[in-house]
């Protein structure tokens, strides 16, 4: 593999594109709003730039790794591809769309993977013509920072996709786990009734945000509290993967918590919006 598409400029789209240059193979970074774009380089750019102040990187470093990432609001320049890595808004019908038009626009060898925390790689695969080069990359926020990949493998998923997609991992040095595809694959499935327990927590009068965060913090020896990670994350995202885990597995123990129901429907989504069960000014 040599060059890269990504779909999508938010948060995981311009990590996995920082990851992917800084490795030196050539990004397409696509997303319908220039806007993104410019505000995912401007990201990466500071991201190389706390390397440069760490002395991770130099100078020509910073400048090879954004020379390698090429900006297009048009999906078509993604057509010569080896491997489009989908990192779009966690919604269904957006990501069943997107996979049909890298479909037929991208040539016939590449694989078209998924960054999706939740969404089924097997439904995804089956609005394609190449279901069996179809697979889930699931990369983990903050992407630069976090080791793990989990590939995901849809019912019709090769094994010669996958090996590809675990070497292809491997050379980003990240570490690659193998998940099938249920509900929320293995992280969320076990993070994410974690995270909106913290929330019925908070609903219920419990204990506050900080004490919260702090007693998991200091007792379970997590590296941030449960509310300020779903901060991180993005509390539409967490919503969305509670969705999908409470309809495809049928259980009352995934309903989500009506308060992370209200905040997203106040808009409050965490770092990215400015609020979320914190504040952050910046
Ligand atoms: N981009 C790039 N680098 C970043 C970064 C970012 N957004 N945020 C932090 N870093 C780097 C820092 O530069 C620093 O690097 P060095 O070790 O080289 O100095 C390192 O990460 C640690 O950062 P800080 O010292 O500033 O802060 P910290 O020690 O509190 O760590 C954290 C920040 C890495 C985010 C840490 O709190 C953490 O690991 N939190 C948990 C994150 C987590 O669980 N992510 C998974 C979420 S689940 C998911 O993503 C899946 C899904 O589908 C929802």
């Amino acid at each position: 593999m040599k060059q890269i598409g990504v779909v999508g400029a938010g948060q995981m789209g311009n990590g996995i594109a920082q990851v992917a240059a800084q490795k030196g193979y050539q990004v397409i970074l696509s997303d319908i709003h220039e806007d993104a774009l410019n505000s995912a380089l401007s990201t990466i750019s500071k991201n190389c730039d706390r390397l440069i102040k760490k002395e991770k990187m130099d100078a020509a470093g910073k400048a090879a790794l954004l020379e390698n990432i090429k900006t297009t609001t048009q999906l078509t320049d993604l057509d010569q591809c080896d491997c489009v890595i989908e990192a779009a808004t966690e919604n269904v019908d957006l990501k069943l769309n997107i996979l049909k038009q890298l479909d037929e626009i991208c040539k016939t060898e590449a694989l078209l993977c998924s960054n999706t925390s939740s969404i089924s790689i097997t439904k995804m695969a089956a609005v394609t013509k190449r279901p069996a080069q179809v697979c889930g990359m699931h990369f983990m926020n903050p992407v630069p920072v976090m080791k793990l990949v989990e590939g995901i493998r849809g019912l019709q998923t090769s094994d010669d996709t996958f090996n590809k997609v675990r070497a292809f991992t491997e050379k980003l040095d990240k570490v690659f786990v193998e998940a099938n595809d249920r509900p929320g694959f293995v992280v969320n499935r076990i993070l994410m009734p974690m995270i909106n327990e913290a929330v019925f927590t908070l609903s219920e009068g419990i204990a506050n945000e900080e004490d919260i965060d702090q007693a998991m913090m200091l007792g379970t020896n997590q590296p941030m509290g449960p509310l300020a990670l779903a901060d991180l994350i993005g509390l539409d995202t967490c919503l969305a993967i509670m969705h999908v885990l409470h309809e495809g597995l049928g259980e009352s123990k995934y309903r989500p918590c009506p308060l992370l129901v209200k905040y997203v429907e106040a808009g409050w989504l965490g770092r990215k919006s400015g609020r979320g069960f914190y504040s952050y000014d910046d």
